[in-house]
């Protein structure tokens, strides 16, 4: 990333999570080589763009997998069994929400309503919606999912 990248943008107070957005845009998360040349260009510390940028979930540290999977904890997927489903995608993969597979294959993301409330319990994969599951079809897809069998 060179500095033409940030001279697109006025510097301001209230420009830095705008900064962030484009560099997670660019990366698929922050890389810290990248925050550093932003504090160097910002002539602010890195312990306050850390700061801001820890504060925001939609922000990410490390490289996300090919498949991201988005647990809905929202309520009506909670009373639908949404806990269960979370535990089995878990143990499928080895991982816990906001991890990464070692493989960099997949990556576990609760969220708190995927916006299809009728189909609870529900994740999505990418932008794919799958609805109304069972702890049984959940282990199915993300056996699939492994294989990178996933459509
Ligand atoms: S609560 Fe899960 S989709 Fe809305």
């Amino acid at each position: 990333m060179d500095i033409a990248f940030f001279n697109e943008y006025k510097i301001e107070n209230n420009s830095l999570i705008p900064l962030l957005q484009q560099i997670q845009e660019k990366f698929g998360y922050l890389p810290s080589e990248a925050l550093e040349k932003l504090a160097d260009y910002l002539g602010i510390s890195l312990s306050r763009i850390y700061g801001v940028a820890t504060f925001y979930a939609q922000f990410n540290f490390s490289p996300l997998g090919k498949y991201i999977i988005k647990t809905c904890h929202g309520t009506a997927c909670h009373v639908n069994g949404a806990v269960n489903i979370a535990q089995e995608i878990e143990n499928e993969l080895g991982i816990k929400e906001n991890e990464t597979t070692p493989d960099g294959l997949v990556t576990l993301q609760p969220v708190a309503c995927l916006g299809c409330c009728s189909l609870a319990p529900v994740i999505m994969v990418n932008e794919k919606v799958f609805g109304n599951l069972t702890t049984a079809a959940v282990r199915r897809i993300v056996k699939k999912i492994k294989r990178d069998e996933l459509e």
